[in-house]
């Protein structure tokens, strides 16, 4: 178990466009996920990018599968790991939703996203993942593939007097965690 350092928003690594895996059920690429899925444990989090553990490669790891105390009300997503992702949005609709990530703790923000959206990409045995999604689930698979290419959810905000302090935002919710 290693629960690895999590870049926040200032960290140059966090803007960099991440490369692609080359090479499938590697023991790099296992070992990678091992210590996502580990930090992304141990900090509640919804999801994990490898650029916020400063792996400049495209991987994602999101979803709970289990009741998450951090978002009580979400739809269960399941758990993936998702390496060299393509989002395409299916239709115009968006959906504005909450969200908070783990480099920019303790703030909050109310973001435009795709409110359906068809992803495909490879889990770690290079395997194909062809899913089409909506709600929260499409929420989170855009903001995880967002820091493969360098963007944090403050870059998506439209309304700025929707971004704050979550212990401002919603005093008592989340008490004593970071984010
Ligand atoms: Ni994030």
């Amino acid at each position: 178990m290693t629960v690895r350092n999590i870049l926040k928003m200032g960290d140059p690594r966090l803007l960099r466009v991440a490369q692609p895996v080359t090479e499938f059920d590697s023991d790099a690429l296992h070992l990678l996920i091992t210590d996502l899925l580990d930090t992304m444990q141990a900090a509640n989090g919804a999801g994990l990018a490898a650029p916020q553990i400063g792996v400049d490669l495209q991987v994602v790891i999101f979803g709970s599968g289990e009741f998450n105390p951090r978002y009580p009300d979400a739809p269960v997503v399941p758990r993936t790991v998702l390496c060299n992702p393509v989002i395409t949005p299916m239709g115009e609709a968006e959906e504005e939703g909450w969200e908070g990530c783990l480099s920019v703790p303790g703030l909050r923000a109310v973001v435009p996203r795709w409110q359906r959206i068809r992803y495909t990409g490879f889990d770690q045995y290079g395997d194909a993942i062809d899913r089409t999604v909506e709600g929260f689930h499409a929420r989170v698979v855009q903001h995880e593939c967002d820091h493969l290419i360098g963007k944090l959810y403050p870059m998506r905000v439209r309304d700025f007097t929707k971004f704050g302090f979550t212990e401002v935002l919603f005093p008592g919710l989340d008490a004593g965690q970071d984010d």
